[in-house]
């Protein structure tokens, strides 16, 4: 389970103030009474899932090992943050794997578009393309693009062959394509938004093509849904209101810090959940990552002695995968035989440790620290329900609706008039 400390907040919290807080939104949320209540199926998803899809995933994932050596995930937003996440949170960022996954339909940057094109030039791949609505510009460019070097490669009567689409199960211009052109199709929900679908086939697919044990993964979804939906303070909601209570307390920023690498999409993801969740009505905590100890050498002046905005909240491993051990110099003209020996993990730790003082002590930064026990499936599929769980909490907490983003439509309506797309005019 995901340990809470808070002997580091710099400040006692009376969680006894919230009791009828939470227990009035855990039940809001378990009945789906509050707002924004159409888009609350995530909640019991871990159970509540197609277990027939579930097979077609697993058996889609086991396909496109098998037959591609690229699978490019085409998605934005929360129609790829959550895989590529748990992708990277879960194996690492080298991965030694035959299928590589990359990514695209995430941006408009050509220099970016034309190097994925040019890489997938003769190479054997596949198509993820996810989308809920279908209309989403950067993916639809993309997944047009994709389709036809794939068209050029494979020829049109292959395509149905490498290509998968993840989109709602009823409407969406993505889903109209697919069923004239018979893609094979998995469903986002309509009742789980982008940003909440990593336990659907939209995080799932690109993970079981990943290697990935899904199963795990889901098991931890649903470990955490038992443990944090009930009406006490558990240790979601207490992770929730201790960002509230930072928040009230003046500090608009919490910065997401750990001290794996792996975890910097995790932190990408993380930022998407509680900022387009909770940045509404002009209120909401502005979420930041970091990675320490690189940024240690970079924004750890900031957080050390700059504006006194920030927390931090802060997410370790208790027991990492592997250790390196530091190996013995002759001339040791490096001085660092003192640490001979010894392993990086336990100089890490050291790091922390060192970091969390100088940050509390001196810099006077309240820390909030997360401990997950592994970096597996299992447990990142408890983690990221544990976020979603406690950014619901932090939303109602502000009676905000967590699951609509109103405010990112205003640059799509501007961009689409600026285009010309037709109906868009001032
Ligand atoms: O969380 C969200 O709802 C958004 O980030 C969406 O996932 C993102 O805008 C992509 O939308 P769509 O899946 O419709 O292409």
């Amino acid at each position: 389970m995901i340990h809470v400390n808070d002997a580091h907040v710099l400040r006692s919290i009376d969680y006894e103030a919230y009791a009828d807080k939470v227990k009035a939104i855990n039940q809001g949320i378990e009945n789906r009474t509050l707002l924004g209540n159409d888009y609350l199926g995530w909640a019991k998803y871990p159970e509540t899932y197609d277990k027939e899809e579930f097979v077609r995933i697993k058996k889609a994932g086991q396909y496109i090992r098998e037959n591609f050596d690229i699978l490019v995930v085409c998605g934005i937003g929360g129609s790829y943050l959550g895989a590529r996440a748990a992708i990277d949170g879960i194996q690492g960022l080298y991965r030694d794997d035959k299928l590589q996954i990359i990514y695209m339909g995430q941006t408009f940057a050509a220099s970016y578009v034309h190097q994925v094109l040019s890489y997938l030039k003769g190479k054997k791949f596949a198509i993820n393309v996810i989308s809920k609505s279908g209309t989403t510009t950067e993916t639809a460019i993309g997944f047009r693009l994709l389709r036809d070097l794939l068209k050029e490669q494979i020829g049109e009567e292959n395509l149905s062959k490498a290509i998968f689409a993840t989109t709602d199960k009823e409407k969406g211009a993505l889903l109209d394509l697919c069923k004239k052109y018979g893609y094979e199709r998995f469903v986002l929900p309509s009742d789980v938004g982008g940003r909440y679908s990593v336990f659907t086939a939209v995080g799932l697919l690109p993970m079981a093509a990943a290697g990935i044990d899904i199963d795990a993964f889901m098991d931890g979804a649903k470990n955490a849904m038992n443990a944090y939906s009930s009406d006490e303070i558990n240790p979601c909601y207490q992770y929730g209101i201790l960002r509230h209570e930072l928040y009230k307390a003046g500090y608009p920023v919490e910065m997401f810090v750990t001290y794996e690498p792996r975890f910097v999409q995790l932190g990408e993801w993380w930022k998407q959940l509680f900022g387009e969740s909770e940045g509404k009505d002009r209120t909401g905590l502005l979420p930041d990552s970091a990675t320490f100890s690189t940024d240690l050498h970079s924004l750890g002046q900031f957080i050390q002695e700059g504006s006194p905005v920030l927390f931090e909240t802060v997410l370790d491993v208790e027991k990492p995968a592997v250790d390196v051990i530091i190996p013995h110099d002759e001339d040791n003209l490096d001085g660092l035989n003192y640490l001979e020996g010894k392993g990086l993990d336990y100089v890490c730790k050291q790091a922390h440790d060192g970091t969390l003082e100088a940050h509390e002590e001196t810099g006077k930064v309240p820390n909030i620290l997360l401990t997950i026990d592994e970096m597996d499936a299992f447990h990142m599929g408890e983690l990221m329900y544990f976020f979603c769980r406690a950014c619901a909490l932090s939303c109602y907490l502000n009676e905000i609706n967590p699951f609509n983003q109103p405010g990112v439509e205003v640059y799509k309506k501007n961009m689409f008039r600026l285009l010309g797309k037709p109906g868009y005019t001032k």
